[in-house]
């Protein structure tokens, strides 16, 4: 019976092993227009949702049926919230985590890369390194998230190539190997050298769209265009192979060496060699620090952080989607989870996957998936769900804002109302809201502008309430904390005016300006004074 029982165990282990190990949890980051959306379409094209092509940045009309407040996605013809895409390729399943690639970017877009295990670096050859690939790598490097870099655009005008890799060398000291290397330029541009395996793949031509590889020898290039140096591009491909820095993989997972990769996500060249790569290197889902153990992604008990919350597209239905990543063990619908935070169990008897055709109801879900889970306010960013057991993951942060508004409310009646909603927001994540410990009314923090434009929006769509914001006499948050909790005490008692409490009750200091900042920071003995905090 025991033998029985083992055996069941071991190969119930095994099949989790093997669901783990398929999993590929990335995100793409870049400048706005480097061609990130067009990247996502194609990707979405070799995992088999066809009819998705051409809508994830669904400008226009399609959008007529959402809620209002995504009508300003719709003006300024971005994307705000991120969503989730979840396909397969060759055995593989790939869960696309969507950032916002606006400038004006939000909270979530740093959350959303805690949840993924490799990010794809997209950059427009003819712009090189822009200055928001370079914020997000930066988040990307804190984690040790491992970057594959896609040079997009190359059947344009583009930059010296050599040049291109030595800027992603030099400023943001990460080492490139090119993995295909393009022959021609511009309107000269034929397809990639494959530097592995040899051999070219030629723009035109079934190769390009299915990934497959097309030899043809560079002698024969010459009869495909009569312009290109043929010699040129021998010694070329010659010093690219001679001279490259050989792949390790190693170096790659630890966030020191990216494998490049060039194509025209437009004409859908070069993706597929991306996309194997990804499948190829990329990391399987990797273990979760927690404050009691690192959860290992194989774990057979169930366990999950929600990075996420969206409120729901109809703005009548006050429901929300949590998004949460599996960190380890099976997720099955109509199982309960121990939401941690309050030690209360919650049913998830219709998490969402999000397959890139539509939100479809998930059997299972294995680490490294993402699910949506339907409540009415029950989860906040942040939050463990586990079997039962108790522990918390860490690491989905809180940012202080870079902009801090006090609200003004048109209807002073309305001010329980407006209370309810803030906390709302904040807990989704839209906002953070601080309560000033002397009684002022509550102060609302963005980390970018347009998050100001969605909470008026939201307030008034859903809530009815119209709101103003008032420039404060406050422009800056920090949390403040000690090892010692008399010596925090006693800098909260001196700093009343300037104290503020967090949604989740911690002390955040409000500074008029970095002058005050500095100022009161460096007479505050043992205290800390941070930018970025764990959500609870
Ligand atoms: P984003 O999500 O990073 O902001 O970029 P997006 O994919 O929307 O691409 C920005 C513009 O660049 C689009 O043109 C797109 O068609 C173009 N583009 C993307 N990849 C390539 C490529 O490989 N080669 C060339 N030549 N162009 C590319 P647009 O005219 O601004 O937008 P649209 O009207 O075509 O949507």
């Amino acid at each position: 019976m025991s033998d029985i029982a083992t055996t069941a165990e071991s190969t119930a282990r095994s099949s989790l092993a093997a669901e783990v190990s398929r999993r590929r949890t990335f995100a793409i980051i870049s400048h706005p227009d480097a061609g990130k959306t067009t990247l996502t379409e194609k990707l979405l094209l070799f995992g088999g949702a066809i009819n998705l092509a051409g809508q994830v940045k669904a400008k226009g009309e399609r959008r007529n049926t959402r809620s209002d407040w995504m009508k300003i996605e719709r003006e300024r013809g971005i994307s705000v919230v991120t969503s989730v895409m979840t396909f397969e390729f060759e055995g593989l399943v790939f869960n696309l985590l969507d950032t916002p690639g606006h400038e004006d970017f939000s909270e979530d877009t740093y959350r959303t890369l805690t949840a993924v295990d490799s990010a794809v670096m997209v950059i427009d050859a003819a712009k090189g390194i822009e200055a928001r690939t370079r914020k997000l790598f930066e988040v990307c490097r804190l984690r040790d998230i491992p970057i594959i870099t896609f040079i997009n655009k190359m059947d344009r005008e583009s930059r010296d190539v050599f040049e291109l890799l030595d800027e992603i060398e030099k400023t943001l000291a990460l080492d490139t190997t090119p993995m295909t290397w393009p022959v021609g330029r511009g309107r000269e541009f034929l397809g990639t050298y494959d530097v592995v395996n040899g051999g070219v793949r030629l723009l035109e031509g079934g190769g390009a769209k299915t990934g497959a590889a097309q030899q043809i020898e560079i002698a024969e290039l010459a009869k495909l265009n009569a312009n290109l140096d043929v010699s040129a591009v021998k010694d070329e491909l010659e010093l690219v192979t001679a001279a490259s820095k050989p792949f390790e993989l190693e170096a790659f997972r630890e966030g020191h060496l990216t494998p490049v990769y060039f194509g025209s996500a437009l004409r859908n060249f070069g993706v597929g060699d991306l996309l194997q790569g990804l499948g190829k290197f990329a990391p399987e889902p990797r273990a979760q620090e927690s404050d009691q153990r690192k959860v290992e992604a194989t774990d057979p008990r169930m366990s999950a952080f929600v990075f996420k919350i969206q409120a729901n597209m109809d703005p009548n239905h006050r429901d929300r989607i949590a998004f949460a990543r599996l960190c380890s063990g099976k997720l099955s619908r109509g199982m309960k989870a121990k939401l941690v935070r309050t030690g209360k169990s919650m049913p998830l008897s219709s998490p969402q996957f999000f397959f890139a055709q539509d939100r479809s109801v998930a059997d299972e879900a294995y680490a490294g998936d993402v699910v949506g889970i339907p409540n009415h306010g029950t989860l906040r960013i942040g939050d463990t769900l586990t079997d039962g057991e108790d522990f918390n993951f860490v690491g989905v942060p809180s940012f202080a804002p870079e902009i801090v508004r006090r609200v003004r409310l048109t209807d002073a009646m309305k001010a329980k109302k407006l209370k309810e909603a803030l906390q709302q927001m904040s807990e989704e994540g839209v906002v953070q809201v601080f309560r000033p410990r002397d009684g002022a009314p509550a102060l609302v923090g963005v980390v970018g502008a347009l998050q100001l434009d969605v909470l008026k929006a939201r307030l008034d769509a859903e809530y009815s309430l119209p709101v103003e914001f008032e420039v404060s006499e406050f422009q800056l948050a920090r949390w403040v904390s000690s090892d010692d909790r008399k010596k925090l005490d006693t800098f909260i008692a001196a700093n009343t005016s300037s104290i503020a409490d967090d949604v989740d009750g911690d002390p955040v200091y409000l500074a008029r300006n970095e002058f005050y900042l500095g100022y009161t920071r460096e007479r505050a003995e043992g205290i800390e004074f941070t930018n970025v905090k764990d959500v609870k």
